[in-house]
């Protein structure tokens, strides 16, 4: 089957692209001698986790959310990082079926109450639940202010059915921060601060081996601290508009990083001067003014054309030129922002060179608890 005999809209994989990108990180991880954990919540698909470990030095990979982590573990992805703390009875629960997969999964605490309640719950399933402290790395999300950190951390290490395993510290304000110099001396500050911690700790007797962050904007500036054990990206697998905004807009790329999604969408009306409706509007194209997407493949010239969202169900191509686009007619647009509108599909059509060679369900789609 080629791309044109898919119906419309679908959402593309260029396999050649991905695999290019994932090469790419391994390569600088593996220069630099750290680990990749992966970060799914950008894609939300199993099967290119597996892909992801398959392309080498990763450490396992990251979920957002504990059903995330529940469904790559019996996917049998071996190793999952919960990035968010877990809590309620309802989500602990989730955990401890985690546990029960025998697999490897840890999960981040940034309230010591929430930690007695995750090492009473490992203890009554017979589990030690490996736990990282999240370090609040001045954004006012989650995680512990710095200088609260080395106590909470000695307090959560003493709880018997934890065992305290090192430190996260995700800087997601910095990501898309176009000035470089800038995002990057930010992100060093904040990842030397927490290695200060990490090493602290360390010559205080505790026995942690992992100190993992960082994200596709701030990955290579933070590949050169020392004391980080690993990296868990996330978009740089599949890249979007908003990080090549960053960068490169024309060109669409991030530290060589290029979009491997695009959306296939086609017109279905062509009644009004200088404009065609096409099939795709916000639900299967998530909405961002930051980026707004780019027809990036036609069968006609594209200077000048422009997409722009028309609703649920539409959106308007403006063109110009002398031939307008005809009923029926085939587009591809890049995508604004990754990780949103992914989850918009159940599953991505994977394409070398116009060819389409697989399906990859969004298994994890919709998994938001
Ligand atoms: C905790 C955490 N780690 C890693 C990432 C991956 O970041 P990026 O998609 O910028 O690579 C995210 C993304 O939001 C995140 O929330």
């Amino acid at each position: 089957m080629r791309i044109c005999d898919l119906d419309t809209p679908s959402l593309l994989l260029d396999k050649d692209i991905f695999d290019h990108n994932l090469r790419l990180m391994s390569q600088r991880a593996r220069a630099a001698g750290k680990l990749l954990r992966p970060h799914a919540k950008t894609h939300k698909c199993s099967r290119i986790a597996k892909e992801q470990l398959a392309a080498g030095h990763c450490a396992g990979v990251c979920a957002a959310k504990v059903s995330e982590a529940l469904a790559l573990l019996c996917a049998g992805l071996p190793s999952v990082l919960i990035t968010s703390p877990v809590v309620g009875k309802l989500k602990i629960d989730h955990l401890c079926a985690c546990l029960a997969t025998g697999a490897e999964c840890l999960v981040v605490v940034d309230n010591y109450d929430n930690a007695a309640a995750l090492s009473a719950a490992a203890g009554a399933c017979g589990r030690t639940l490996p736990v990282l402290l999240d370090i609040d790395p001045e954004m006012g999300r989650t995680g512990v202010a710095f200088a609260e950190a080395p106590a909470l951390a000695h307090r959560i290490a003493g709880l018997e059915h934890l065992h305290l395993r090192g430190l996260q510290c995700y800087a997601g304000h910095l990501q898309h921060l176009p000035d470089c110099t800038r995002r990057q001396a930010e992100s060093q500050r904040l990842m030397r601060q927490t290695a200060q911690i990490y090493r602290g700790l360390q010559n205080e007797g505790l026995q942690l081996d992992i100190f993992t962050g960082t994200g596709t904007g701030t990955a290579a500036a933070d590949l050169k601290i020392a004391e980080i054990t690993d990296l868990q990206v996330g978009s740089y697998c599949v890249l979007d508009a908003e990080y090549a905004a960053v960068e490169d807009p024309q060109n669409l790329s991030f530290e060589d990083f290029r979009p491997a999604l695009t959306l296939l969408t086609s017109v279905i009306s062509t009644n009004i001067a200088g404009q065609v409706t096409v099939d795709a509007g916000l639900k299967a194209l998530y909405y961002t003014p930051a980026a707004p997407p780019r027809v990036v493949r036609a069968a006609q010239p594209l200077p000048g054309w422009r997409y722009d969202w028309f609703g649920d169900e539409h959106g308007t191509l403006f063109f110009s030129g002398q031939k307008a686009p005809a009923l029926g007619e085939y587009f591809e647009l890049c995508l604004p922002h990754c990780d949103p509108t992914i989850n918009l599909h159940d599953s991505i059509q994977v394409h070398q060179q116009g060819q389409v060679i697989e399906q990859w369900p969004v298994d994890l789609r919709g998994l938001g608890q």
